[in-house]
């Protein structure tokens, strides 16, 4: 009922001309693949040159943050309607390193939710808990303070819109993967509070990726599990042939 969704998380790599190979790359190998929803999230400066080679390929664009005002004096900030107008449809908000290292709270990430979706471009949100976090039991806790602060602007009839990442932080980056069954555990708690909020009808369609060290070893057993409905990917979305055999996890 819910589509798979495979998205690649450039973070700050590859340049204009690095990003024209990989995505060139990237078409050729997932050409007329529908069973999965794709979306590539370069940086910034390679968005418009992205989407002018996907066009109205099955790859679907998405950035890695925006500012959540309108417009105006927020020197190095790109707001939604210039990610609205190079045709972005997804945009990654609240991931864990804008989190540590620019200190955006879960309250600002709220905002970019809702200035988002003004937009009509779909948030990915990110949560997760610190390994500290993990070890001292509070898992839960935090997972649970980063999601019910979008519960404060996000409106029934927006919650399908949106897709959550339940990204353990001490996986991200580190070639170790939560267990599937450990992910598939707390996206299992995501789906409860969401059910709390928005009923089951609502909850039961909306898409709760699971990041941290995806890689084409481990991607079957994650999609095996009951409440996983893609990956959101790093390391293994900078090359067109591990990103691709992601994207075709089912083969
Ligand atoms: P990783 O990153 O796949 O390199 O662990 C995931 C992410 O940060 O979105």
């Amino acid at each position: 009922m819910r589509k798979p969704l495979i998205a690649g998380n450039w973070k700050m790599n590859k340049t204009i001309t690095e990003s024209i190979s990989l995505v060139k790359e990237l078409i050729d190998f997932v050409k007329g693949y529908e069973e999965t929803e794709i979306v590539v999230c370069p940086p910034f400066t390679s968005l418009w040159v992205t989407k002018e080679l996907v066009g109205d390929t099955n790859i679907l664009l998405g950035a890695q943050n925006m500012y959540y005002k309108d417009e105006g004096a927020y020197t190095g900030e790109i707001s939604a309607s210039m990610l609205q107008n190079i045709g972005c449809d997804y945009v990654i908000l609240g991931h864990s390193e804008r989190r540590e290292y620019f200190h955006e709270t879960s309250q600002e990430v709220a905002w970019k939710v809702q200035q988002a979706l003004s937009f009509s471009i779909k948030p990915i949100i990110c949560v997760g808990e610190k390994l500290e976090e993990r070890e001292a039991g509070s898992a839960r806790d935090v997972v649970k303070e980063e999601v019910e602060a979008i519960f404060e602007v996000l409106k029934p009839q927006d919650a399908t819109k949106v897709v959550f990442a339940y990204e353990p932080i001490w996986a991200i980056g580190t070639g170790k993967s939560a267990t599937s069954s450990d992910a598939n555990d707390m996206i299992k708690y995501i789906r409860t509070l969401l059910k709390d909020k928005y009923g089951e009808k609502v909850s039961d369609q909306i898409r709760i990726l699971y990041g941290g060290s995806v890689k084409p070893e481990n991607i079957k057993e994650l999609m095996s599990q009951s409440d996983i409905d893609g990956a959101l990917v790093g390391g293994a979305s900078l090359k067109a042939l591990s990103f691709s055999r992601l994207v075709k996890f089912k083969e």
